[in-house]
């Protein structure tokens, strides 16, 4: 019998984790705690993270280990091709979750069978025991319903960017109708609202820090986070989770905010940058 998949709460983000001191930072991660490392072809760094993974002579299945299939390589063959080479890199022989890291190449070519395609290579490594569950990052309901006719594995997980400011409430709303986890990319708005006062604010009020506040609005909605730092302090900090309670009072508040800290990154659009 299949056991259920559980998507942790929190993981690690590795976008740009190693640019500065490469294998250690996420050395440095997994002795701050963490056993969710999220990461992706495009990241450039699964090298480094399969070798940290080995030196921590933490046990493989002790760890989740996440990555994505970037989106020029889009389409059955290279999906396949794109998994094999994460699992080479990464040093392991499954990944617990594998992601469709944006639903399209570009805003102008035909994307909806490529993306059928793409798919069926998803379910595929799944079915072949390479990948634990598959799941899509950055799609939109529009997006999740050109897959929904053919998918017989529906998407574990919707990883999409989502913190205060920038909720995608049409998209949450879609996903959980039709039982897809969310996950939070961003969870700390990179640092575009952590400084907002209206959230310096109420962080002082419940006596934390920003970062905490904002990673604690996403947990109380069952949203998985994976926020990225360098520092062992900021990694203990943010692993921290669910020690207080927001509010609803104050939920309803933050869920209200007017749009702030959007990446600028959509994925209809995402070659407009
Ligand atoms: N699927 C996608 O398309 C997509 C896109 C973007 C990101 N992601 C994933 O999501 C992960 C997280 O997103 P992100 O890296 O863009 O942004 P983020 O986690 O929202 O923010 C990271 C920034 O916040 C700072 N920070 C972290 N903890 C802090 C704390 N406790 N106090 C103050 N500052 C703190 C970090 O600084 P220091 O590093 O200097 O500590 C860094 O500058 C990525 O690493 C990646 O795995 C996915």
């Amino acid at each position: 019998m299949k056991t259920q998949f559980v998507l942790p709460l929190i993981g690690f983000g590795t976008y740009k984790a190693t640019e500065t001191d490469g294998k250690a930072n996420i050395l440095r991660a997994l002795e701050a705690g963490y056993r969710y490392l999220d990461t992706a072809a495009f990241y450039f760094n699964e090298e480094e993270i399969g070798q940290a993974v080995k030196e921590s002579g933490i046990a493989r299945e002790e760890l989740f280990i996440a990555s994505k299939v970037w989106l020029t390589e889009l389409g059955f063959e290279k999906t396949l091709k794109s998994c094999e080479e994460s699992l080479k890199k990464l040093g392991t022989d499954y990944l617990d979750l594998f992601l469709v890291h944006w639903p399209r190449a570009d805003q102008n070519s035909e994307w909806k069978e490529p993306l059928i395609q793409t798919w069926k290579a998803m379910e595929q490594l799944c079915e072949e025991g390479k990948v634990k569950a598959i799941g899509v990052s950055n799609f939109l309901p529009h997006h999740l319903e050109v897959i929904k006719p053919i998918w017989k594995i529906k998407p574990a997980v919707d990883q999409l960017e989502l913190h205060v400011g920038y909720m995608q409430e049409t998209a949450c709303r879609y996903c959980r109708e039709n039982g897809i986890l969310l996950q939070a990319w961003s969870p700390l708005g990179r640092g575009r609202v952590m400084n907002e006062p209206i959230i310096t604010e109420m962080a002082a009020k419940y006596n934390v820090s920003p970062a905490k506040l904002l990673l604690q609005f996403l947990v109380q909605q069952n949203i998985s986070v994976i926020p990225k730092a360098s520092s062992l302090e900021r990694m203990k900090e943010n692993l921290d989770i669910s020690s207080f309670e927001i509010a609803e009072s104050d939920m309803y508040f933050l869920s209200c905010l007017p749009q702030m800290g959007w990446s600028g990154e959509h994925p209809d659009f995402v070659f407009l940058q």
